[in-house]
Order: structure tokens, then sequence, then C-alpha cells
């Protein structure tokens, strides 16, 4: 019989939603007794969390996964996540990988590995083509020790179907988690000591628990003692009501920042991706959201070079975010996927091409950014400070999502300061502690 507790190490790719899923998978380990481990340490288990969203993750995933298996060929190494979903047959083919579970099973996870975890030389396969659409809770309180900020997945699956996007194939329809359930996780992770909790999912702006929407989600955290700040991650543009806006406006929890994926300015290209809006509606909503909550942050993601995406259309998409009070953007390459529409569409654009946009939007992310950041300077912010950065600088975020530095002896780690802004450059604004007898 083994005395000493099972090692379990957790890798994850992808977006946020897969970073909240690998905190609680990590909680339930815990739960049933093993000792969670840094990634790269040595281990019993190591599960690694991947994503599909490109083709380059996929490739990402099957890397990770052999380099852990270099690394460590003793460890059982399990695999989930929406390429686990997809993948299936390209990772069962990677030798020595243990266990594949697909979305359907992906929390239940710990149940699929026997007491004493032992490598057979194929893996075994947990998966469903079906996803189940029923709300949802969630086990126990997700891990987040280390981290200054929390995600608390509220939602799942998408109904949309744009035609460049394989997360329906991963995670299926849509479906939301109780409202109750959530309240409750969030009760735990501020007992855990944080302030700050992201609410994340694949659509969370479809959000529906019994007719409560997203605003009823904010509504019911916010009167948690201790929880500070509550941020919606990224949020589709169609299903943000004016009575969230109306929120954000006046709420002191409710952080003013909203990162709502446009993907492009063009509307032949809006059209081909069966986007939900047009180039002005979508200039509309910013400008309005904008004006109403006049010193929030606002970012969003574009995809360049999406099939038929020519001269005229990419120029439509650049002045459109050069235009838009937008302070930064992601900025992607369309990637074929399998299963989609898009996959009809036989005019791509050349890599090279792709390339030289990406590389000018990138250009005009920062350009944005810093010209936000510098609309702050002399201002006072109260900032969250998270950790020391490689220079020695403590740094952390205010609530609109501006990046602070400041110089400090003290450790300030998860603590909420009036930082006045002094100057801004490269995606960090510096900044110095607020006496509290100093007005703000
Ligand atoms: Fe990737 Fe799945 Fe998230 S495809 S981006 S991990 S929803």
């Amino acid at each position: 019989m083994r005395m000493t507790p099972l090692r379990a190490a957790f890798y994850t790719l992808g977006c946020r939603l897969n970073q909240a899923e690998t905190a609680t998978l990590s909680a339930t380990f815990a739960a049933q007794g093993y000792t969670i481990v840094e990634f790269g340490e040595e281990t019993d288990v190591c599960v690694i969390n991947t994503c599909s969203v490109t083709e380059s993750a996929e490739a990402k995933c099957r890397q990770a996964v052999r380099a852990v298996l270099r690394r460590s060929p003793q460890a059982y190494v399990a695999v989930t996540g929406c390429y686990a979903q997809v993948g299936v047959e390209a990772l069962r083919r990677i030798e020595g990988l243990d266990l594949i579970v697909g979305t359907e099973d992906k929390m239940r996870l710990v149940e699929c590995i026997d007491a004493v975890p032992q490598k057979l030389g194929q893996p075994r396969v947990v998966h469903s083509t079906k996803i189940s659409r029923h709300p949802f809770t969630i086990a126990g309180v997700g891990d987040y020790s280390g981290q200054t900020r929390a995600n608390i997945k509220i939602q799942d699956g998408c109904n949309f179907a744009c035609a460049f996007c394989i997360i329906p194939f991963t995670r299926g329809g849509a479906r939301s988690r109780e409202l109750d359930d959530i309240v409750r996780e969030a009760h735990g992770l501020v007992a855990q000591g944080h302030r700050e909790i992201v609410l994340t999912g694949v659509n969370i702006g479809t959000y529906d628990d019994a007719g409560q929407d997203v605003l009823r989600v904010v509504q019911a955290l916010e009167p948690i003692a201790g929880l500070e700040r509550i941020r919606i991650s990224s949020i589709e543009p169609t299903t943000i009501s004016e009575a969230l806006v109306e929120w954000m406006a006046t709420s002191s929890k409710l952080c003013p920042y909203l990162h709502v994926p446009v993907q492009s300015g063009d509307d032949q290209v809006l059209q081909r991706m069966k986007r939900r809006y047009t180039r002005a509606t979508f200039a509309a909503f910013i400008e309005r959201v904008a004006a109403r909550v006049p010193d929030m942050c606002l970012g969003t993601d574009v995809m360049v070079g999406f099939p038929g995406e020519d001269e005229r259309a990419f120029n439509n998409t650049h002045t459109l975010l050069a235009d838009l009070p937008l302070a930064y953007f992601h900025v992607f390459s369309y990637s074929e996927r399998p299963h989609t529409y898009a996959q009809r569409y036989r005019d791509p654009v050349v890599p090279a091409v792709v390339q030289q946009r990406s590389r000018l939007l990138r250009e005009l992310s920062a350009r944005q950014k810093a010209a936000f950041y510098r609309r702050f300077t002399g201002r006072t912010l109260r900032v969250l400070f998270e950790h020391r950065d490689a220079s020695g600088l403590f740094t952390g975020f205010s609530d609109n999502y501006i990046r602070v530095g400041m110089a400090t002896e003290s450790n300030v780690a998860n603590q909420l300061l009036p930082i006045r802004l002094l100057s801004a450059d490269d995606g960090l604004a510096l900044g110095r502690l607020v006496p509290a007898s100093s007005p703000v």
C-alpha cells in the first residue's frame, strides 16, 4: 500500500475558461487526497487541459504532452479539454499517453483515474460525442493559490455558430451554471482571500438560469463582503444589455471594463463570418458605451486573414479600430478548423499578407494602448497589486485594466491601493502610493 499521497500537476492551454476549469480540477484532486505540485516538478499524475482554437494551439497541445512524457516517463498523463473532444485520434497516436477525457466527463476526470494509476501502454478514452445542454453546478471551490484574481465559470458552450469557430464542436451548445452555485463558489473564493472575481464562459452574455441573466449574476455577487471587484471577461457585442451598461456606469464593484470581440470591420467579411452585427452597429455600440462609462477600458479581438479578406476589407478593419475608443486589441490569424462553415470558402489569404496585416494591427493596438494609459497620468486609480515583476516593481491592475507598477519595499500583494499615475510606457504605467490624508 502506498504511504505517501500521490502528486498531481496541471498544465493549461487556451482560454480563461480552461484556466477556470483547471482550478476546479485541481481542487477536486486535492479533495481526493492528491498533493498538488507545480507543473514541471516531479509528479505521479499530470493533467493537460488542451485547446483546439487554431491548428497551432493543437500542435502546442501535442508538444506539451510529448514534453511531459519525455521528462516524466513514469508519470500517468491525462489529456482533457477541447482537443481531447475533437482530436482523439491524433492524441491516441501519442505513445505513452494514458487517458483522454472529452468535454462531457472533463470535470469528473479524477474519478476516471484508478486509486493507483497504472500505465497500460494504451490510452483509455472517456469520450462522448453528445454533450449535455442542461444547467449545471460545479463541486467545490476553484484553487487559485498563487494568483490574486480568481475566475469563476458561469456558462459553457455556444449556439452562435460563427463560421470560423470550432468551440460549438468542442464544448457543445450553450448552458448556464445555476446562480446559487455561482454565489456559493464566490463566497468560497472570497474566503480564500480573493478580492477580484472574473466571470467567465464561452458566451457569457447568453447566461440564462431560469430567466436570470448575467447582470443578475453580478447583482447576486455584489453583496458578498470582502469581494471588491467583479470583472466580466470576453462578451459578445450583441449580448450586452443597456441595463448591464447602466449598472457598470454606477456600480462600485463591477469593473468598467469590456472585452468585446469585433473580428472584422468589414461588412462583407462579417457576413461571411456569420457574425450578428455590422460595422456600423458595432461602432455605435462602442461609442455609446464609452460615452456612458467614460473611464472604461474597451478591448477587442480581431481576426486577420479570414477567407476573402481583401485589401479593401482589411482597410475597413484598420480604420474602424483606429477610429473607435478601443484601448487594445488581441490579433489572431484565421486558422481553418474542421467541422466549421468557413471550411467551404475557397479564397484564402496568403500567409505573408496575414503576417503583414497582423503586424499593422498589433502596432495600432500598441499605440492605442499607450494613448489610453497616458489619459490617466496625473490621476489616482485604485490598483489591486499582484506580484513583483522581473525589474523589481510591484505590479497590478486598476479596475479599468491599466497595468500599474510601483517601486516599493513592502509586499503589497493582494492590496487595493490608491496610486497616482506618473507616467505610462510600453504597456505599464508607473505610479506612487497616495498617502491616506491626500485628496484622491
Ligand atoms: Fe480553446 Fe476551447 Fe477555450 S478551443 S479557446 S480552450 S473554449
